[in-house]
Formats: structure tokens, sequence, C-alpha cells
């Protein structure tokens, strides 16, 4: 049917920011909410010409600039739609998790939009209708490891073009002994001009600039020559380089089939620039400019502190199969890089916690019993744990690092996941140490799990506590906690590291879990100071985190805040393996500004600390401010796009319509999904909410389809590929009684949310036939039949519209809604069933 008046609508055009890591999801609002003045649906494709031709992009660009190891990129994307018709243009960027966007514009036909940061929750009404639209879920687009993903689809007329421009910042982080620039390219298709341009300028000399072969993101790469970069790299002088990397259509096809996807999407992969500056090998540098300082501490005059690593590793039943054996496998590379004066131990667990005694290859020390002990070992006499004696720390020596390899081909996957205890006998190892030898050993608990507590205490609140406060006092260890695969609690896993010194990663499940976890390895494998402390005298205000547990070979301190007078450089304090530092940094001038790169810090900071702690106001406040300051989108803030006063532009009327879109039927109680399976264009099957339901295929949702799903059940949807076709309802009971206060008039728009954006001030909304005025108290004395309600299309009696609540959750927007309006005199009315206890008109 055709409308030939229009109403406005609050579309969200599109929402997709997967957070990864324990962080909240953002929202990422596109919304437009004033009327359109041409119908879009003039145009509107007819059933013979409606192939899925994808908008053209005729060029894209990605621009980073770097100074002072803070990266600021744009990426620019424009597209012309060649079809006949208003095609849907997808523009899709893949970003480092690291990083917040600081910007968005997009400008269709000639008219800019452009985002604004809002509050979360201010954001969250636009955002929480998005979702109900089905916009949420659309167009899954490739993704890749530690990345976040900002997807938005708008309409495009026939021959029209769109220009989208992100920009997002970060700044880089120091990691095996270099910065490292990551660009996510996927396009979807071949682009006939494709631009990346990084430029590096720092104050230091660039000790190298590389462009190593393309990766897919998704695997650790192999330096395949096939996908090598072959970018330009200009060393304009010293301390400024410029990389270009423009694959031309053939080259992009190339790469495309190296990376291993299909060569008419284009190249979807990462382009990547490492490099590193000199630096002072001691205190390193502060850059001052305009009051905003910041250090860069990452010395090199130092030798490895010896560590005890403990290795609290998970081996209850879910590691079974592929998990064990890469653990295995990275254990046998990890235990090899040990070095001579360094100490472990092997901490196994699961329903219960097993210390291996690795001289004699047999566990020696056991916490916990099983409750369901392995069938074939039923009469296995009990081990008698009265006396039993904690293992000392292991010296990694030839003869023991053999052995310690035999401990690891025992390990074996079976039962419950008691983490508490674990963790706990961690500790108790780390004590006993230092109580032994009273030597200088750091201590480094690299804890592996791919589960839920399940054993013990299964409370993470109370798992966290507890371990924090075990882990406190003189003698403290940094718990690197590693989530291996889908089942392990992150946001958990995150928390217990970010209170006890050290930090969590994830170990994506996949063919390189082995090399994650061995790389992982490396990061911590050098401690070179611990206890750094920067002790400012003079006067600075806003200062980062100063204190810094551990200080590992290859990575980066970073300190930065304001100096209110003169600024007086710190002294940098810590222990080495020769005794007590002191150290103070030397004072130079930034390339470009420092005040955004304080306030990224100053956020990032603030969201980890909001992470650790059990109150969470106050560092939610905090964050916001900084973030909507400098325009960052951050886990407490959120991009809203508002659509210009004049334009017709956006108009995703036919978007949410079509086939492969998602499609919710979203009532204040009711929510219908139905869920169909399609191919993305990267070839990856997705699971999408698919095919538009009538609103009357859900009068009565059959049991044998229908089910009970929490709130957020559909960011499950996309691992759930088994499914193809099923509808999934939630259902709640509406209330039947109506309200008769003033509040009624609140009441409705509440429950119809649409409502507020067609309504003028005067309470009238403006119709096909006429204005008519929404009722509150009145009352009408007609009683006109009508042909179709909305519950099951059979024909009904013309109620004043809050009087019938029973169809509101089916009237989801205000389109739907026309079908059902009737008139009653001034009033709006919408049909509605006659035996179904409504209040009819004439009551
Ligand atoms: C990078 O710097 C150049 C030159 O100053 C500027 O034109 C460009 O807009 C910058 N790009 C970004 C993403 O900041
Ligand atoms: C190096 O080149 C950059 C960019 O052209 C310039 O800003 C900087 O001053 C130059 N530095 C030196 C040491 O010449
Ligand atoms: C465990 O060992 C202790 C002494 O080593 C002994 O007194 C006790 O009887 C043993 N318990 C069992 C159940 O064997
Ligand atoms: C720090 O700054 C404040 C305000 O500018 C001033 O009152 C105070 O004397 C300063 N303190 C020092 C130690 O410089
Ligand atoms: C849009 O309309 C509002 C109110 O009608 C007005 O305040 C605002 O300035 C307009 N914005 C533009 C960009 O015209
Ligand atoms: C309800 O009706 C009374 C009397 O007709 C009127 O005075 C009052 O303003 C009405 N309330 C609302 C919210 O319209
Ligand atoms: C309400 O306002 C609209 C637009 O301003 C106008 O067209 C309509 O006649 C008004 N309705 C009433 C009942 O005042
Ligand atoms: C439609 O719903 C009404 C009220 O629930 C019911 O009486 C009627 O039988 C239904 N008609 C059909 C065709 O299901």
């Amino acid at each position: 049917m055709k409308n030939k008046v229009q109403l406005g609508f609050c579309f969200a055009l599109c929402i997709s920011a997967t957070f990864g890591f324990a962080t909240d999801r953002n929202s990422l609002v596109v919304s437009s909410t004033e009327p359109s003045k041409e119908s879009s649906s003039e145009v509107a494709p007819n059933k013979e010409d409606v192939a899925p031709i994808v908008p053209k992009i005729y060029e894209m660009k990605v621009d980073t600039n770097v100074s002072n190891r803070f990266a600021k990129t744009s990426v620019v994307s424009k597209v012309k739609n060649l079809a006949k018709t208003a095609q849907e243009a997808t523009f899709s960027v893949v970003l480092p998790e690291t990083a917040y966007i600081s910007g968005f514009v997009m400008e269709i036909d000639g008219k800019s939009y452009k985002a604004y940061v809002k509050e979360k929750e201010e954001a969250k009404q636009i955002y929480n209708e998005a979702v109900g639209r089905g916009q949420a879920a659309a167009h899954v687009e490739a993704n890749a490891r530690d990345s976040n993903r900002f997807t938005v689809s708008v309409n495009i007329e026939p021959q029209k073009k769109a220009v989208f421009t992100l920009t997002y910042e970060e700044l880089l982080q120091r990691q095996n002994e270099q910065y490292e620039i990551v660009i996510n390219i996927h396009p979807g298709q071949p682009v006939k001009d494709l631009n990346v341009e990084v430029h590096i300028d720092e104050s230091k000399p660039l000790k190298f600039v590389k462009s190593p072969p393309l990766r897919t993101g998704n695997e650790i790469s192999k330096n395949d020559d096939k996908v090598a970069s072959l970018a330009e790299i200009n060393k304009i002088n010293s301390t400024s380089a410029t990389v270009k990397f423009s694959p031309n259509i053939e080259r992009q096809k190339q790469l495309a089939t190296g990376l291993g996807t299909k060569e008419e999407n284009g190249l979807a992969g990462q382009f990547v620039v490492q490099y590193d500056v000199e630096r002072d090998p001691k205190g390193g540098e502060v850059l001052l400019k305009d009051g905003y300082f910041v250090h860069f501490f990452a010395p090199t005059d130092v030798e490895a502190l010896p560590k005890q690593v403990i290795f609290v590793l998970d081996t209850s039943g879910s590691m079974e199969g592929n998990r064990i054996r890469q653990l295995k496998e990275a254990m046998n590379s990890i235990l090899s890089e040990l070095k001579n004066e360094d100490l472990f131990n092997i901490v196994e667990f699961s329903s219960i916690v097993k210390v291996w005694n690795v001289d004699k290859v047999e566990v020696d020390y056991e916490v916990g019993e099983d409750p369901w002990p392995l069938y074939d070992t039923p009469d296995a006499p009990k081990k008698n744990k009265t006396n039993q004696v904690l293992p000392p720390a292991y010296q990694a020596t030839e003869e023991n690092k053999e052995k310690a390899k035999k401990v690891v081909d025992k390990l074996n996957a079976y039962g419950g996941t008691d983490i508490k205890s674990a963790l706990e006998v961690g500790l108790k190892l780390v004590k006993k140490n230092k109580e032994d030898k009273k030597n200088t050993h750091q201590p480094i608990i690299m804890f592996l799990t791919d589960g839920e507590p399940t054993m013990g205490e299964t409370n993470t609140e109370k798992i966290t506590s507890a371990i924090s406060e075990l882990n406190s006092g003189e003698i403290r260890s940094p718990i690197f906690s590693l989530s291996f695969g889908d089942g392990a609690d992150r946001e958990f896993l995150q928390k217990i590291s970010l209170k006890n010194l050290g930090f969590a990663r994830h170990i994506y499940e996949a063919a390189d879990a082995s090399l994650q976890l061995q790389e992982f390895y490396k990061q911590i494998s050098s401690p070179l100071l611990n206890n750094v402390n920067f002790k400012y005298v003079s006067n600075v205000t806003k200062l980062t985190k100063t204190v810094f547990p551990i200080y590992f070979r290859g990575s980066e301190i970073v300190v930065a805040g304001v100096a209110e007078d003169e600024f007086v450089p710190p002294s940098i304090e810590g222990n080495s393996l020769r005794g007590p530092i002191i150290w103070s940094p030397k004072v130079e001038n930034p390339v470009g500004d420092l005040e955004r790169l304080w306030a990224y810090l100053t956020v990032k900071q603030i969201l980890e600390a909001r992470d650790a702690a059990e109150k969470k106001e106050p560092y939610t406040k905090k964050a916001l401010d900084i973030a909507l300051k400098y325009s960052f989108v951050t886990p407490v803030s959120s991009l809203v796009v508002v659509k210009p006063n004049d334009t017709s532009a956006v108009n995703t009327e036919d978007a949410s319509k079509s086939a492969d879109r998602p499609y919710f039927l979203n009532g204040s109680k009711l929510k219908h999904y139905a869920l169909t399976s399609y191919t993305n264009r990267l070839g990856a099957p997705t699971l999408s909410l698919g095919q538009p339901v009538p609103a009357s295929a859900f009068a009565a949702p059959s049991p044998q389809y229908a089910q009970i799903l929490p709130d957020d059940a559909y960011e499950s949807f996309d691992t759930a590929q088994e499914v193809t076709s099923m509808y999934i309802s939630e259902t709640t009971q509406l209330p039947t009684t109506i309200p008769t206060t003033t509040d009624l008039y609140e009441d409705i728009k509440n429950k119809l949310p649409w409502l507020k954006d067609i309504i003028m001030e005067n309470g009238t909304i403006t119709l096909p036939n006429g204005n008519y005025k929404i009722s509150t108290n009145e009352t009408v004395t007609s009683t006109p039949q009508c042909p179709k309600t909305p519950i099951n299309g059979t024909a009904g009696v013309c109620t004043l519209l809050p009087h019938c609540p029973q169809v509101f959750s089916l009237l989801t927007d205000a389109k739907i809604f026309q079908d059902f309006f009737c008139p009653l005199d001034t009033f709006v009315g919408v049909c509605c069933p006659i035996t179904t206890g409504a209040t009819s008109a004439s009551s």
C-alpha cells in the first residue's frame, strides 16, 4: 500500500558495535526524527528488478596520523547507487578494541549528517527503539579479534551518492618492542580507488618502520609473501615517515585470495605498520606542551628479574579435546623458554586442585573432593591429605623442564571448575616460596580457564574479594588471566586480574590457540622492574596512574597529566635485579598537541577502574565527563546522528522491510522474532532475524516454535547457527485495567513510542483523512464496526485508542497503525476485537 501522507519516523538506521572484552555494548544510534517531505516509496522497487545490486564503493580512503604514539584514523568511503531503484548501502568499519570512535559524518545526496556523542542513557531510548525495530542485528560483517565493529546502513536513491567518514583515536601500546598500527580493510567489494596512508611523526628518531604482510585478523600471521603489503615506505627525515598502501583492483583480488576470501568480495584483511623509536635507556622522555605532559617510560638498561611462574591450568571436562591439546602444545613451548634462574610450579584444577611434584612427576598435594570420581578409578586408594606438604617451586633446569613436560603430558580433562581453590593454592605457592627462600623472584600467576566457577565457591563476587584479600599485604603476585574460548566469564576474569596487579587476555578458540598462548606468555616473560613509582614534586594535577607493580621488557609505561606552574620532572623509583633504581626523565617538546592523548589515557584508566569496582557510579560519571568533552564513544557514551531538518534522504522504511533484514514486532510487552539463516556477503553463514512476519501469525504463538528468551537473547543469535528457521516469541501478560487518570496520555505515549514522533503539540496527529486527537478521558457515542483488527484480521469495533490496550503490542509503528485506524468523531480510534472485554467506545 502507498502512503500519500508522510508521517515522521524515528528510525534508527543501524547500530552495531560489539564490544569485546568486559565492556558494555556501545550503542551507536543513527536516528531521524523529522518528517520526510518527499516519499521515497515513489521509487519503491517492484518485484522484478529487486536484484541485490550493492551500491558501488568507488573510493575508500584510510588516513592515519600518528604523533607522540597517539593515532588518529579517518576512514572515508564513497558510494554510488548505480541501480534504478533505491538501494541500501552499508558502511562498516572494524576498529581496534583499544580505539575510541571520535566522530562520524555521513553525506547523502549532498546533505550532511553529523554525529554527536551523548550519554548512554540519553541515547538508550532511541537505541532501544532501534533494537525493537530490528535494526541492531543488521548485516553481520567480517570481524577480527580484539576489535569492535561500527556499521551503518542507509537507503540511497537511484544514481545518488553517499560519503561516510568515521574517525577513531587510540594510544598505541608498545608490545614486543614495537608499536603496531592495525588498519582493518573490508569494503566487501573490490574498490577502484583504495588508499591507505599512515603518517608517523615522533619527537625521537624512528628506529624502524615496517609493513609486514597483510593479516586476516583472525589468526596469527604466517608471514606469507603472497599477501605482502608491498607498501611504499617513505622516510621523510629521522623522526617522520609515511607509509602508503594503494592496491589496485587486480592486487586487491590477489590479496583476497591469499587471505582466503572470495575475490569478488574484495580485500578483507588487516594492513599493519610497525615502528619503534630511539629512547632514553633509563628514565625515558617527558613531552611537555601547553601545560599537558606525557611521560614515555620503556627502559632497556636493566636485566630481567628472575621469576617464579605459577601455571594454574584448568583441566575441567570442557577442556577436553582440542583445548587441552592446544594447551599442552603451548605449555611445552613455554616451559622451554623458562630461564635457568626461573622457578615454576604447575597447578592443575577441575573439581579438585592438584599441585604437581615435578621431580616425581606425580600429584603431591590435593584440595577438594571430586563428587564424580572417574568411572575407571572408583576403587583407587584415596589420597591421605592429612599431612600433605605443598611442593616447592622448581628451578627451571633442563632436567626439571623435561620432567615438567611429562607432567603436562599427563594432564587430563575431567570434572568441574573450582576457581577459588585453584587461585588460593597458587597464592600459597607464592607465599611458601617467599618464606622458604627469602629470594627476590618476581611471582607471576598465569591463570587459564575456559569456564565459569562451578565447584566450591561459585559466586564470582565472593571469589574476587576472597582472592584480592588473600593476595594483599607484603607478598603480592600479579594474576594474569587467560579466558579460553567463549565459555569463560571474561568480565569476571578481567576484574580479578585488574584487582590483582595483572590484566586479562582472551584466547580465541581457533587453530592457532596454542600460538596465542605463547604470544601472551612472551609479553609477561621478562619482568625488568617491580614497584615502579613516578614521584612528582611540583604542582601537577589530573595525573593518570603513577604506580605500576611490574614493568615487562618490550612494553611501555605512559603517565600523563597537567603541569600547573613550572614543570619539574618526576623521579622514577623501582626495584631492579641490582637493587633499587631512582631515575629521572629528559624533558622534550612533542610534535603536536598532547591534550587528547591525556584525555584518552585518563578515560581508559577510569573505565578500567570501573571494571574492577563494586560501586561503578562515581567512575561512570568521571568517565562520562571526559568522554563527552572530548567526544569519545566509550562504554558510557553513545553516538547519535540526528537527521537535519529538511532532508528526505534517509528513509529506512524500505530497508527495514527487505527480506534479509531483521524484523521484530516489538510491542511494549510482546516480542516476536523470526529467524532465518543466510550467507553474508563475505560468504559466512549468518543467522539473522529474518522474514517479515504478519502480525496475525502471532495471535497465538504455537508452543512448538515459541520459546521464551531473555531480553538480550538476540545477541546470541549469531552463534546459534544450526537453527535455520524458527520463530521466537516472548510474551508477558498485558495489563487489563485501563488507566483513567490524566497519566493515560503519557502512558499511551510510552506504550506506543512512535506516537511521540507524529503527535503535534496540541495533541493531534495527522492521518491521511485529516487531523485527529488522542482522547484522554473523553467519551464518544458512536460504535462503528470496522473491517479488521490487528489481532487476527477479523472484524471489530472502532474504539478510542487508549481503550484498546490489547492491540498496542502489535502497533509497532505509525505505518502499521494506519491500517487499523478508524475515526471516532475528532478522536483517534483503532479497530478493536469485540469479544475480548475491551471497554468499547459506547461504554
Ligand atoms: C592527518 O594530517 C593531515 C595533514 O596535517 C591532515 O590533512 C589530515 O586530515 C589528518 N588526518 C587525520 C585522520 O587526522
Ligand atoms: C621531519 O619532517 C616533519 C614533517 O615534514 C617535520 O614536521 C619535522 O620538523 C622534521 N623534523 C626534522 C628533525 O627535520
Ligand atoms: C593419614 O596419615 C596420617 C599420618 O600421616 C595418619 O595418622 C592417618 O591415619 C592417615 N589417614 C588415613 C585415612 O589413612
Ligand atoms: C601549586 O599551585 C597552586 C595554585 O596554582 C599554588 O597555590 C601552590 O602554591 C602551588 N604549590 C607549589 C608547591 O608550587
Ligand atoms: C532544525 O529545527 C530546529 C527547530 O525547528 C531549529 O532549532 C534548528 O536550528 C534547525 N536546525 C537546522 C540545522 O536547521
Ligand atoms: C477530563 O474531563 C474533564 C471534564 O470533562 C476535563 O475538565 C479535564 O480537563 C479532562 N482531563 C483531561 C486530561 O483531558
Ligand atoms: C493542531 O495543530 C496543527 C498544526 O499546527 C493544526 O493543523 C491543527 O488544526 C491543530 N488542531 C487543533 C485541534 O487545534
Ligand atoms: C479473532 O479473535 C476474536 C477475539 O479473540 C475471536 O472471537 C475470533 O474467533 C477470532 N477469529 C479468528 C478467525 O480466529
